[in-house]
């Protein structure tokens, strides 16, 4: 039965938006929500509090991917998250946890240990997942795949305005460098690149507002699936 639920997938580059968008896509439809990274940042973090350093093994990471304890709540707003009973949703954002989640990313027994808790994310009356790889490995059969895509510059602004609006110093120039260098990254790994699935939509955000974006996005759903 909850098979059956309809998916739909998010994934794009960093500052694509997709968090944003799949999030209020996923208020507008009232689905469930799976936010895919924090899973890696989960495994991270769980290293990090384990006393795993940089050199920790592969297996040792995965051994954390297999055992994690961890509760995720979505209100249609935000998703709360919870690591062996303790909140740990900031936490989860803070930068020694988002440096060391991309890491922990590229391990393939780690990712081969998160593919059935993404997948039980599934119930009716439906899924919007965000993430890199979820179109093309963990969602082959979703229902719409979507792509969001923006260019280099404007991600780095939208990612500038976000720090600014935090109070943090940061140079525009230093944030364009360091997002080409992730998409160089996520793109060139060798397991689950990330690439639009063959069936993806594309999106190009670079010229859109958010609720443009999100407004697509719902058109494109419910021409796809016009009985939801
Ligand atoms: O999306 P977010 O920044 O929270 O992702 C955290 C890390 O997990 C990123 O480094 C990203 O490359 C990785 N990730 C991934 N596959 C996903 C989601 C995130 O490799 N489906």
């Amino acid at each position: 039965m909850s098979d059956a639920a309809p998916v739909v997938t998010i994934d794009g580059p960093v500052g694509s938006g997709k968090g944003t968008i799949s999030t209020r896509l996923a208020a507008r439809l009232g689905w469930h929500f799976l936010d895919s990274g924090a899973l890696y940042r989960l495994v991270a973090l769980g290293a990090l509090r384990a006393g795993l350093g940089e050199d920790a093994g592969d297996e040792a990471l995965a051994d954390i991917a297999r055992g994690l304890d961890c509760d995720f709540s979505f209100d249609g707003v935000e998703t709360r998250i919870w690591l062996s009973g303790e909140e740990v949703t900031r936490e989860l954002r803070s930068e020694p946890v988002s440096r060391s989640a991309s890491r922990v990313a590229a391990v393939p027994a780690v990712r081969e240990a998160l593919v059935a808790r993404q997948r039980a994310f599934r119930r009716p009356p439906g899924l919007v997942g965000d993430g890199r790889d979820l179109g093309t490995v963990i969602f082959p059969d979703a229902a719409v795949k979507l792509f969001l895509t923006a260019s280099t510059e404007a991600r780095a602004e939208r990612r500038y305005k976000q720090l600014k609006e935090k109070g943090e110093s940061v140079k525009l120039s230093r944030l364009f460098r360091d997002l080409e260098a992730r998409d160089e990254r996520d793109m060139n790994r060798a397991v689950a690149p990330l690439v639009p699935a063959e069936d993806a939509i594309l999106i190009d955000s670079t010229e859109l507002e958010i609720n443009e974006v999100v407004d697509e996005a719902y058109r494109i759903v419910k021409e796809k699936l016009p009985d939801i």
